[in-house]
């Protein structure tokens, strides 16, 4: 067996492969032999064909193709610019062929490391390509500074969890790819963060923030985080965006 861990990030030692590690040293650490790969090795060249996906295959080198059909798990980590994944990561989702991609277990990771934001829209595009390729998805993992440390501790763990799943690993029950689709969207509305948007992103931030900030502004910022958590219950999202973002703002430093 084999753990297929994949940079996404053009620079090499950067905190997307500081994350993919953790989840690699989690699956190394049941004894599972692991390989790690930076897509910026790679001349994935950017789909610009008019045909359909068996064309875009063509822009994905074979060598890089052929990894990610014979991995038993693929950990895929990707920066964060400007909300999304990087284009290289998009590049290559645009264009690998994964033959083998039903029921494979992946694990994602999305790292916005300037201001937090785009942590959550990051890893929503790494579980929709998850999604769409039928892959066995688990623990979506958005990353900021601010929760950094905290996301390496569960990404070992998660690692693991990974190889477990690859031992019993299937594709979903159906005989055909279309088959599959009511298996794959039920599994799928258990995996989080997929229904979140940009408020829910502030929260997030504000949270992993108070977690880790000291001084007087804390208390301020939950006071404006419980004010907009009130809001969302009395279905006031508009009220309760300015409070978030406001106990965010209150604790937030410069990287
Ligand atoms: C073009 C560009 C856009 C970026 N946009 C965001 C962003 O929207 N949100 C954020 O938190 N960080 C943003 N960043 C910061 C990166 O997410 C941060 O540097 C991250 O650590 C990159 O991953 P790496 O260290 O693995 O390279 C951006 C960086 C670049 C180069």
């Amino acid at each position: 067996m084999v753990i297929l861990g994949i940079v996404g990030s053009p620079r090499k030692n950067g905190r997307t492969n500081r994350l993919v590690d953790a989840a690699l040293d989690g699956a190394q650490s049941r004894g599972t032999a692991i390989n790690k790969i930076y897509l910026v090795d790679y001349e994935i060249q950017q789909f610009k064909g008019t045909g359909g996906s068996a064309e875009a295959y063509k822009s994905c080198p074979e060598a890089l193709s052929k990894l990610c059909e014979d991995a038993d798990a693929i950990v895929l980590g990707a920066p964060v610019y400007w909300g999304d994944i990087n284009g290289l990561t998009k590049d290559f989702m645009d264009t690998v062929r994964i033959s083998t991609s039903s029921g494979k277990p992946a694990l994602g990771v999305a790292i916005a490391g300037g201001s937090g934001k785009g942590l959550l829209s990051g890893v929503q595009s790494i579980y929709h390509f998850f999604f769409h390729k039928q892959m066995r998805a688990i623990d979506p993992t958005p990353v900021s500074r601010f929760n950094l440390d905290k996301a390496v501790e569960q990404l070992k763990e998660s690692g693991g969890k990974l190889v477990d799943l690859a031992t019993k690993a299937e594709p979903f029950s159906g005989t055909a790819w279309n088959d599959r689709w009511p298996d794959v969207v039920a599994y799928y509305t258990s995996i989080p963060y997929f229904d979140c948007g940009p408020l829910d992103e502030f929260i997030m931030l504000a949270r992993q923030l108070i977690t880790i900030s000291e001084g007087k502004d804390v208390t301020q910022a939950k006071t404006e985080l419980e004010t907009a958590l009130t809001l969302i219950a009395e279905g006031k999202r508009d009220d309760a965006a300015r409070h978030a973002v406001t106990s965010y703002q209150l604790l937030f430093y410069s990287p």
